[in-house]
Order: C-alpha cells, then structure tokens, then sequence
C-alpha cells in the first residue's frame, strides 16, 4: 500500500492511497495531476472520499467522477456502523473527529493519519462548531495512536505554524529540527512530533499555561488555553 500527496490551491493537500490496481482519493482537489497519475501506475480510482464537506476539500469530487469510474461515498455514509471500507486488502479506519466542522473525520490507513482540518502540522484547524471541548475530545483521540503515526494533514500550514511554535514554546529544538527536515513535495510528521511542537497537543503543559498567563489570557480550563491559544495564532 502507498500514499500519495499532491498540492493543489497553493496550500491544500490532496491524497491517493494506493496498492497493485486500485485507489482511494481523499479530498483529490488536483484533479489533472491525480488523473495522470493514475493512469501512469495503471491504477483504477475505486472511491472518493472527503476529510469533511469544505469546498476547498471537496472540489476536485465532479472532476474526478467524470474522469473515473469511481464512486463517491459521503462523510454520513463513511461513519455509518453498517459500512466498513478497505482498499485492497487493507482496511480503512474511519474516526469521527468534529470541532473544525461537525462532520470532520480522519482516515487511519496504515501507519497513516489523514487527518483533514482537524490536525495540521504544527497546528490545529479553527473551531468552526464553536465547541472547542469536543475538538479537544478529538485530539485527544488522535494522541492514543501510535507515536509513529505519520500525520497528513489538509492543507500546509508548516511555516506559519512553526514560526508561531518557535515564539511560544519554550524548547524551540524540536521546532528547528522539524523545519530542517520540511520538505514542500512532501509534507508529513509523525504523531510523536506533533507532541512535541505542536500547542494545541500540549495545551497542559505548564510552558504553554505559563505563555498564555504572560499574554494576560484565560488559562483554567483546557477550553480556555485552547481558545487563548487561538487568539494568538499568527499566520503571516
Ligand atoms: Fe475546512
């Protein structure tokens, strides 16, 4: 089984995850890229999938079913207990993770965490739901994996992210070490990493309290530091 990245609207990822003959698309905005692809390594698209229904994630869906034969299969339809997806042999493990958007999921194939708007690297995405415990409920899901998972994530926020993680965190080591090894073709981290240099997964950390109290910004309860971490989140 492979995976395949493709960047597409200058920060959006796209994957396909592959094995001999057949393929997944999840949230495959590069169309083109994804067709030639395809057809180069002699592969049939089976399905489409989305991390969760954002237009910049569900746009490449009509150009990749009227260049396919694959079906398109709903976030309502890929959590339903009744289904259960696999590509080859290998199966498809799909947790619900609302908080970015109500219905965002992650897809568990392998050692691999695609992981949407929930999680990106270095960062997390904005809580649109408003609800904030329950995106921390699904982080906190996303921790109990392997420390080897590799996270790959909606979009490449690695910059702005690391840049915002390298003036808050106190040990910035990891931090430059992860910015050494990025590389824009292929943009991953591994759970283990994104303990330790992302905020947003160490929002109990006495440094990360410690930050936010200097910020003279509500720290009580993980709701808060979440919420405090948001509003100093730069992204320039
Ligand atoms: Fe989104």
């Amino acid at each position: 089984m492979f995976i395949k990245q493709f960047k597409y609207h200058n920060d959006n990822l796209a994957y396909l995850v592959y094995g001999e003959t057949a393929a997944v698309a999840i949230d495959g905005g590069a169309v083109k890229e994804i067709c030639n692809f395809l057809s180069k390594k002699g592969l049939t698209l089976q399905y489409i999938f989305n991390t969760h229904n954002h237009g910049d994630h569900t746009s490449g869906n009509r150009g990749l079913l009227d260049a396919t034969r694959a079906s398109f299969v709903s976030v309502k339809d890929l959590v339903s207990p009744h289904n259960q997806w696999m590509i080859e042999q290998t199966p498809i493990i799909i947790y619900e993770t609302p908080g970015h958007t109500r219905d965002s999921i992650c897809f568990h194939i392998n050692e691999w965490l695609i992981t949407g708007d929930t999680v990106f690297n270095g960062t997390v995405g904005n809580c649109f739901t408003g609800d904030e415990t329950t995106f921390i409920n699904s982080l906190k899901k996303i921790m109990t994996l392997d420390d080897q998972t590799m996270i790959y994530a909606g979009h490449d926020y690695v910059r702005p992210a690391m840049k915002f993680a390298a003036n808050h965190e106190i040990d910035v080591s990891q931090v430059q070490l992860f910015l050494e090894a990025y590389h824009p073709d292929h943009v991953y981290s591994t759970l283990k990493q994104e303990k330790s240099h992302n905020p947003f997964l160490r929002l109990n950390h006495p440094e990360i309290q410690q930050m936010l109290i200097d910020h003279g910004l509500p720290v009580k309860t993980e709701t808060e530091r979440f919420q405090s971490l948001k509003k100093i989140e730069i992204w320039d």
